[in-house]
């Protein structure tokens, strides 16, 4: 639960560290990278306060993560991340496969920091939730996000399916019947099986609770069955000058094809494709597409505009090229792996995996309240 007054809580946090040894300084002015600072023995700390009702996800973890890279982070030894309302799965994820080993994790709960040392289990879900990946325009990065977003489901311990409705059976080329994703240290991992849509059958997949939909872009070859049951539909746009108007206008028609056989769908407008560095040109760019977006939600509560400062799936090589063993003739693998100690998909897709989950329970507490 998070503090009523986060001055407060830096207080009571504060005098724990003292409690324990740690000398601690204020941040120096101007900063919002981290809380306050401490020090002991060989080491110093940058401590990240978050007084928020919400887990905090990875998106928090990474600008903390990029803040101790940066020249002004390097005096610190290590990361302490500090929350007062736990984590959500993925930032666990995101420790592990990227083997981050200099920040910790506390939750701060009854006066005390809880040391987080445990990955929690996946949350067992009831019932099978489908995701459709849909436009009503090609190559804007539909195959791309389905087989990453089911690969940040598999990092977070759950079983996938990725059903291709793509006449050109793209997921199938890229990634044959499926691949493998490893647990921590040994323990089980989780599948993705890539299907088509008449081998699908939920009866014959008890444990799978997660089912993505590569849609084509024709709408006509997706069938109905399966647009009437996605629970969410992911709708990739790009932020792009020359097409911006006409994306609205892809989008427009898209939320529409969809509602005509699924009015409860919670409609998401995702931007691929995303150049974080460009500011100032996004800004702009981004405020025309919400514009033209903005008299469709007026009707439609269930439509939202992901705001790519929030999530975004970035521009990277690593997903660029991605499907390159298929020249190489290795295995299929997905963009996750890291270069320079890095890999934006596997940020991006978990913080969408975490924005769908956040929703859900947003809509949950909202009907129950
Ligand atoms: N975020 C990204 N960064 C870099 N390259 C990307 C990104 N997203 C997609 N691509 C590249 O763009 C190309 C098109 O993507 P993809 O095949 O996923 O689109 P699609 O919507 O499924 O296309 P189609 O309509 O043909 O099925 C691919 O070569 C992919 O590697
Ligand atoms: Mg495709």
């Amino acid at each position: 639960m998070p503090f009523a007054n986060s001055l407060d809580l830096e207080q009571t946090v504060i005098s724990l560290f003292e409690r324990d040894g740690w000398q601690v300084k204020p941040a120096l002015p101007d900063t919002r990278d981290y809380t306050f600072e401490m020090e002991r023995g060989e080491e110093c700390v940058a401590v990240q306060l978050r007084n928020h009702k919400a887990k905090v996800h990875v998106g928090y973890l990474e600008k903390f993560l990029d803040f101790l890279e940066q020249p002004e982070g390097a005096r610190f030894t290590r990361g302490f991340l500090i929350s007062t309302s736990g984590f959500s799965p993925s930032v666990f994820t995101y420790i592990r496969t990227e083997e981050v080993i200099d920040i910790s994790l506390g939750t701060f709960k009854d006066d005390q920091i809880f040391w987080e040392l445990e990955e929690p289990s996946p949350t067992p879900k009831e019932e099978v939730t489908y995701i459709g990946v849909f436009t009503c325009k090609g190559g804007v990065g539909k195959t791309t996000i389905s087989a990453h977003l089911a690969g940040a489901f598999a990092l977070n311990g759950y079983d996938v399916i990725l059903i291709d409705l793509d006449r050109q059976s793209n997921l199938r080329k890229l990634l044959g019947d499926g691949v493998y994703l490893p647990g921590p240290r040994g323990s089980l991992g989780a599948t993705i099986t890539v299907l088509n849509h008449s081998e699908w059958r939920e009866e014959d997949y008890p444990d799978v609770k997660i089912v993505i939909c590569d849609c084509s872009p024709e709408y006509d070859a997706n069938p109905e069955e399966f647009i009437k049951r996605f629970n969410y539909c992911i709708i990739p746009t790009t932020l792009n000058p020359l097409g911006i108007n006409k994306n609205a206008d892809v989008i427009k028609r898209t939320f529409k094809a969809i509602r005509r056989v699924n009015s409860q769908a919670e409609l998401f407008v995702l931007i691929n494709n995303y150049h974080a560095d460009e500011d100032r040109r996004n800004e702009v760019l981004n405020d025309i597409l919400k514009t033209e977006f903005k008299e469709l939600t007026v009707d439609d509560k269930r439509c939202h505009y992901i705001d790519p400062e929030m999530v975004a799936i970035r521009f990277s090589k690593q997903l660029l090229y991605w499907g390159y063993h298929l020249v190489e003739g290795s295995k299929p693998q997905l963009a996750f792996r890291e270069i320079a100690g890095r890999s934006f998909p596997k940020a991006d897709f978990l913080k969408l995996l975490d924005y769908l989950e956040d929703h859900t329970n947003l809509e949950a507490a909202k009907d129950s309240a």
